[in-house]
C-alpha cells in the first residue's frame, strides 16, 4: 500500500474512535435539489430507471429504444438514441430563458475579466464549430487541444462536440514530448494551442513549445493558434491558423451533428502502471447524464448559483465539472487562468469575494497550501456567499477536511469530498449534500444508483475492514475504452475478479455505517497533488537520460501534495558526479514529462535491491524512502544491498 495511504490509515483508525461526524442544517436539506432520502432505495431497486430520469432532463433528438446493454466490459448507455452535448450545453438554455445568463465569468491571471453569456458561448461555438470544418474536419475526426485556462479551451471543446469530433485535451503543463505522444496515439488532425499563457506571472510559450512536438506529428494537417498575449511564434503558413482571423470568416449557425448515444464524444489521457498514458475513452450520451445528475444532486446547483471549479480543463475534473456538467444544468461558473498564490496568497479569496462565489470545488492539495499560508489570507475576505465546498483528487486527511469547514466554510458549508476517476467519468462515490452526514477523511457512500464494494483479492466482500475498491454495476459515465488499446482495456481493469466487476485501483476501508474511507493506489501509481503519474513513465525519462543505466522510482509521502516522487538512480559507469548533476536530471525528467513529475529527490547508488529473478523491490525502496524500517529482504539476490542503501539514505 502507498505510503499515503498507510498514514492515512492510521489518522482514520483515531478519527473513527473520535467519532466526529456533520450533519447537515435543516435548512440545507430544505431547499436542496436531494432532500429525500428515498433516493438512494428509489435508485437501488431500479438503477436503469433512476438513471432514465435524469436522461428525460436532456434534450434528445431522437429518445433511446433501451437504457442499457450490458456484458463485461463493454456497456452501451440509451442505445438508439441521438444527442448532441454542445446543443445540450448551450442551445438549449439560449432557447430556454437562459440567453442572458452568465455561462463563464473569466479572470485572467494578470487580473483581465470577461464574462461570456450563453448567448455569447452559442455565438462563438457556432463559428468556431464552422472554422474547424473549413479546416476539414468531420465526425470522428480528433482534434488535440493545448490551451491555457482561457474562454477558447472550454469552446473549443463545445465546438468539437458540436460537429461530433473527438477532443483530446492535453494538459497545457505537459512537455511538447508529452503532447506530441497523446496526439500521434490519437492520430489527431488538428491541435488549437495559444501564442501563449500566464503561470506565476510567467509567460509559458505554448505555440513555441507545440512547434517541437509538431516536427514529430505526422497526422496534423493544421494548427490553430489562440491569441492570448502578445508572445513571439514562428507562424508557418498553409498549416498554422489565427484563431480571430477563422472567426471573423466563419458563419454564424453550424447545425449540431445528431451523435449516436454511443459515439465517442472525447478522449482524455492518464497514466496507468507502465510508461504508456492510456487514452480513455467516454462516449455522449451516458456521459452527459452521469455528469448532469451528478452536478445537480452533488454541488445542489441552482440558477442563482455562481460554481467555481478550480481545475484545469487539461484535467477528467475540468471536462467533467466545468465543461459538461455544470453547462448542461445552465450554471454560472467562475474560471480563473493562474496560480492561487499570484500575485498574492489570497488570491482565490479576492475571486471569491469579488464574484459571489456559492459553490467551491478544489482539491486536498490546494487545501493544504491555503492551511500553511495560514488563516489570515480567507480571514481577510468576505466569504458569506459560499454555502457548499467540494473536495477531489486524493484522500483529504482530517485535518486539512476541518480547517476547509472551519476557514473557508465559516463552519455552516457541507462539504462533499467526491471520490472518482478519469476513467468513471463522473462521481462515484460522495455525500449528498442535503441528505448526508459527513464525517471528515470520508468520502462516505455510493451516489445513487451506483454499486462500490470493498473486496478481497479473491473476490470475496469485506463488508467492514479493507480490501480493494471495485465497482460492481454498470454506470452510465463509464470509461468505454483506451484508445487502441482492447486488451489493454480488459487486462486494466476488468479481469482481477471473476464475475467481471470494475476494478478501481485503489485500496479502501469501510466502517460500521457502511462508510467508505478511499486511501490510495494500490498500483504503481503516483499520486502528485490530485494528479496521476506511473513509476514507469517516470523512469523511462530518467533513462533516457545517456548518464542514467538503471532507476526505480516510489511515491512518498509529501506534506502538500500528498506524494512525491523519490528515485534512485544508478549511473553509467564512467560518468563524473557532479554538483549539478541531480538538478540536471531532474530538468530532463521535466522535460520529458512536465513540470509535474519533478522528483523531490534522487539517491545515486551502485546497485539497486533486485529478487534473484532481477526485479527491483520497490516496496523497500518505498521503506528507505520514508524513512522506515525495510521490510522483509529475504527474497533479495544480495540483502546487504538495502543495508548499504538506507545508510546512504540517512545521510543524503
Ligand atoms: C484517482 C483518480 C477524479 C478527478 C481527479 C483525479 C484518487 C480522486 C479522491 C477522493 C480519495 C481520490 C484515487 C483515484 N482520488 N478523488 N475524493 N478521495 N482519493 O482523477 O487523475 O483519474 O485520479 O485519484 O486514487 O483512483 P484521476
Amino acid at each position: 500500500m502507498p505510503d499515503s495511504a498507510q498514514h492515512d490509515a492510521q489518522t482514520i483508525h483515531v478519527l473513527l474512535e473520535e467519532g466526529r461526524a456533520f450533519k447537515p442544517s435543516a435548512a440545507f436539506t430544505a431547499q436542496a435539489n436531494a432532500a429525500d432520502k428515498d433516493i438512494y432505495e428509489r435508485a437501488e431497486k431500479d438503477p436503469e430507471g433512476f438513471w432514465a430520469s435524469f436522461a428525460e432532463e436532456l434534450d434528445w433528438h431522437k429518445k433511446w429504444d433501451k437504457v442499457l446493454e450490458w456484458e463485461s466490459p463493454d456497456a452501451k448507455w440509451f442505445v438508439g438514441g441521438k444527442i448532441n452535448a454542445c446543443y445540450n450545453c448551450v442551445d438549449r438554455h439560449v432557447q430556454n430563458g437562459k440567453r442572458n445568463k452568465a455561462a463563464l465569468i473569466w479572470e485572467g491571471e494578470p487580473g483581465e475579466k470577461r464574462t461570456l453569456t450563453y448567448w455569447d458561448v452559442y455565438r462563438e461555438v457556432n463559428k468556431f464549430a464552422n472554422a474547424l470544418k473549413g479546416l476539414g474536419i468531420k465526425k470522428g475526426d480528433r482534434v488535440a487541444i493545448y490551451l491555457p485556462m482561457v474562454p477558447e479551451l472550454i469552446i473549443s471543446v463545445l465546438a468539437c462536440a458540436r460537429i461530433g469530433a473527438v477532443h483530446s485535451v492535453v494538459f497545457a503543463g505537459f512537455s511538447p514530448e508529452a503532447l506530441a505522444e497523446r496526439i500521434n496515439d490519437a492520430e489527431a488532425k488538428l491541435l488549437i494551442t495559444a501564442d501563449g499563457g500566464f503561470r506565476r506571472g510567467m509567460i509559458i510559450p505554448l505555440k513555441h513549445d507545440a512547434d517541437f512536438a509538431l516536427i514529430n506529428t505526422p497526422s496534423i494537417e493544421s494548427v490553430v493558434i489562440v491569441k492570448r498575449g502578445d508572445f513571439p511564434l514562428r507562424v508557418k503558413e498553409g498549416r498554422d491558423h489565427w484563431y480571430h482571423r477563422l472567426m471573423q470568416e466563419a458563419d454564424n449557425y453550424c447545425e449540431p451533428e445528431w451523435m449516436d448515444s454511443e459515439d465517442m464524444l472525447y478522449i482524455l489521457y492518464t497514466s496507468g502502471t507502465t510508461g504508456k498514458p492510456k487514452g480513455i475513452v467516454h462516449t455522449t450520451g451516458g456521459y452527459l447524464v452521469g455528469t448532469y445528475a451528478t452536478s445537480k444532486l452533488v454541488f445542489d446547483l441552482k440558477p442563482e448559483d455562481v460554481f467555481w471549479c478550480t481545475a484545469d480543463v487539461g484535467w477528467v475534473t475540468g471536462h467533467s465539472y466545468l465543461v459538461y456538467g455544470p453547462m448542461a444544468n445552465g450554471a454560472t461558473q467562475v474560471i480563473y487562468e493562474g496560480a492561487p498564490d499570484w500575485p498574492d496568497r489570497d488570491r482565490f479569496w479576492q475571486i471569491v469575494e469579488n464574484n459571489g462565489v456559492t459553490v467551491f470545488y478544489t482539491a486536498p492539495t490546494a487545501i493544504r497550501a491555503f492551511m500553511r499560508w495560514g488563516e489570515d489570507e480567507p480571514d481577510r475576505h468576505d466569504l458569506s456567499t459560499l454555502r457548499l465546498l467540494g473536495s477531489v483528487g486524493e484522500p483529504i486527511n482530517p485535518e486539512a477536511w476541518m480547517w476547509y469547514h472551519k476557514h473557508i466554510g465559516g463552519e455552516k458549508c457541507p462539504i462533499v469530498d467526491t471520490w472518482w476517476q478519469t476513467e468513471t467519468g463522473a462521481i462515484m462515490i460522495t455525500p449528498l449534500p442535503g441528505l448526508t452526514t459527513t464525517k471528515p477523511g470520508s468520502a462516505t457512500r455510493p451516489f445513487p444508483g451506483i454499486k462500490a464494494e470493498i473486496r478481497t483479492d479473491s473476490g470475496e466482500v469485506v463488508e467492514q475492514g479493507g480490501g480493494y475498491l471495485a465497482l460492481t454495476r454498470p454506470w452510465p459515465s463509464m470509461l468505454r475504452g483506451i484508445y487502441g488499446d482492447p486488451e489493454r482495456f480488459r487486462d486494466t481493469y476488468w479481469t482481477k475478479w471473476k464475475d467481471g466487476a470494475y476494478f478501481t485501483g485503489d485500496g479502501a476501508k469501510r466502517d460500521a455505517d457502511g462508510y467508505f474511507w478511499v486511501l490510495g493506489r494500490v498500483d504503481d501509481v503516483i499520486n502528485i497533488a490530485g494528479h496521476r503519474l506511473s513509476t514507469m513513465e517516470v523512469e523511462s525519462a530518467f533513462v533516457d537520460h545517456p548518464d542514467v543505466v538503471e532507476t526505480a522510482v516510489v511515491g512518498v509521502a509529501d506534506e502538500i501534495k500528498g506524494q512525491a516522487i523519490a528515485a534512485f538512480v544508478t549511473l553509467r559507469e564512467g560518468v563524473e558526479m557532479d554538483d549539478r548533476l541531480e538538478e540536471r536530471l531532474k530538468e530532463h525528467v521535466v522535460r520529458k514529462i512536465g513540470a509535474i513529475a519533478r522528483p523531490r529527490q534522487i539517491l545515486f547508488s551502485a546497485e539497486l535491491p533486485k529478487t534473484r529473478s532481477g526485479k527491483i523491490m520497490r516496496r523497500l525502496l518505498r521503506d528507505i524512502a520514508s524513512g522506515r524500517v525495510p521490510g522483509d529482504t529475504s527474497t533479495l539476490a544480495d540483502p546487504t544491498v538495502v543495508e548499504k542503501l538506507k545508510r546512504r539514505y540517512e545521510e543524503d
